[in-house]
């Protein structure tokens, strides 16, 4: 982090100092919302939690070396007090930011394929210089302040993944810390039962490029309309990626490696060099294509770029992870999260990987699609129909409508089969997997599927004892 005295802290956030005995001492990092994370030097911040109140935890934080507590009310030991920690801690992240003058940023936003994207480009953009990325999916009012505050002097971009579940949250997002340079990979089906209609999502997908300065630049998809549209909301300058012969940067002659892993002929600048992909599904190539477009705008050459994305793995876990037993049975692991788009993709990718082979798909309840729910589970059904399965185990009643889908389809040749629990779906894949057989194991985070595919892979022994992330 870059230093900041509690006294500037709390000019940042108009905070009260409480127990405070010395305001120029100088909190170093790193900024926490767990205690048990704080180190000599850090701010802890007492987040109101869903489980348990940080507030709670001030004194375990403090006996760890913490400087102050960030807290909405007095804790018995230093702190500085405000009206709500979360607005304020974006406060404190947006003034670090303000420390940072020659600092880059990046934001990538879409409904799928932000976390690889990110992944993507920070494995480009490490070679440049100092980067910071958030891990996994730090992309909320949470998660975003907390990997600005892991900027130091030193870090030259900060490549951050921006979320939306509400028109609004990715401009605050963005006046934490301003993007130069924005990606808007797709606009689909997350969480549309919050959004209740496409056109909402795009609305608030489209705050991205918005908030670009007129000296930016937008990076939009242009095989999806709905983000290509985009470029009527920015002053940035726009640059446009796709498939589609006009995107200024594209892929051409997508073919898949024997394992299923696409390739492709990057094509930009006049120039074309070409990749090959170590992630799995043809969905990536957007994501590849999204990354590309960004190091390019940060100066690294379209050679470098394809020899970067071809090096490149998948960093966070639990995305088209995919693991080959000894059993000779090949588990995709895509369960950190679905909705119909991604689930789609999957479903293609497993199509191409099990080609001459058997194809098994283990889906639960895709959350958070509103009334459509039922629709788009039965849409998906026919998906895993047209995927040529021979297989189908459905996870859970509010997923049954996928098994419905299925038996639905003119084409749907194999064994449909219900089960109501992760404990019952491990059971059924595992009498049914044989050698050369290939399982995608997919459904909504909550659902908690990496179960079955932990289970599978003889990472967990059962379906049952995972923790959860
Ligand atoms: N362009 C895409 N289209 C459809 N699905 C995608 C795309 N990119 C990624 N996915 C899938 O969406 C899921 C989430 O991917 P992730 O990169 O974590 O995206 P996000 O951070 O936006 O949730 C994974 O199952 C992944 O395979
Ligand atoms: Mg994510």
């Amino acid at each position: 982090m870059i230093p900041l005295s509690v006294a500037e802290i709390a000019a940042a956030t108009g905070a009260r100092l409480d127990a405070v005995p010395d305001a120029s001492a100088l909190i170093t990092g790193p900024v926490v919302i767990d205690s048990r994370a704080a180190r000599p030097g850090s701010l802890f911040a007492a987040l109101p939690g869903t489980r348990t109140n940080g507030h709670a935890f001030a004194a375990p934080a403090l006996a760890a070396g913490a400087i102050a507590v960030l807290a909405a009310r007095p804790v018995g030991g230093p702190a500085l007090i405000v009206p709500d920690v979360q607005t304020a801690l974006g406060k404190i992240a947006r003034a670090v930011i303000d420390r940072a003058p020659d600092l880059t940023i990046v934001g990538i936003t879409g409904s799928a394929g932000k976390t690889t994207t990110k992944d993507l480009t920070a494995q480009l953009i490490e070679t440049l210089g100092p980067t910071v990325a958030p891990p996994e999916s730090f992309n909320n009012e949470i998660g975003h302040p907390l990997t600005v505050l892991k900027i130091t002097g030193q870090t030259r971009y900060l490549i951050s993944e921006l979320a939306a579940r509400g028109l609004g949250h990715i401009t605050d997002l963005c006046a934490i810390a301003p993007p130069r340079i924005g990606a808007v990979l797709c606009v689909g089906h997350a969480h549309a039962g919050e959004f209740g209609s496409l056109a909402a999502i795009a609305a608030a997908k489209g705050e991205l490029p918005a908030a670009l300065p007129a000296d930016g630049v937008a990076i939009l998809n242009a095989d999806d309309h709905r983000v290509v549209a985009m470029a009527a909301r920015t002053s940035a300058r726009v640059v446009t990626f796709g498939r589609t012969k006009e995107s200024d940067v594209r892929a051409e002659h997508v073919p898949m490696d024997t394992l299923g892993r696409p390739g492709f002929r990057l094509v930009m600048r006049g120039e074309a060099a070409p990749v090959q992909l170590q992630l799995y599904g043809e969905h990536h190539v957007q994501n590849a294509l999204a990354a590309a477009a960004i190091a390019a705008e940060l100066g690294m050459p379209v050679a470098d770029i394809a020899t970067g994305l071809s090096a490149a793995v998948a960093r966070s876990r639990w995305r088209m992870e995919v693991t080959r037993l000894p059993s000779g049975v090949t588990v995709i692991n895509d369960a950190y999260n679905a909705n119909p788009d991604s689930v789609r993709a999957a479903l293609a990718a497993l199509a191409a990987m099990s080609r001459g082979r058997r194809g098994f798909a283990v889906l639960g309840h895709m959350t958070e699609l509103g009334e459509d729910a039922e629709r788009l589970h039965e849409e998906v059904g026919a998906a895993a129909a047209a995927a040529g399965l021979a297989g189908l185990i459905v996870v859970g009643e509010e997923a049954a409508p996928i098994l419905i889908g299925a038996k639905a389809a003119p084409s749907w040749q194999g064994e449909p089969v219900y089960v109501p629990d992760v404990g019952a779906a491990v059971r059924a894949a595992r009498d049914r997997l044989r050698d050369g057989d290939v399982v995608l194991v997919k459904a909504s985070h909550s659902i908690g599927l990496e179960r079955v595919a932990l289970a599978l892979t003889g990472e967990q022994p059962n379906g049952h004892e995972v923790p959860r992330s």
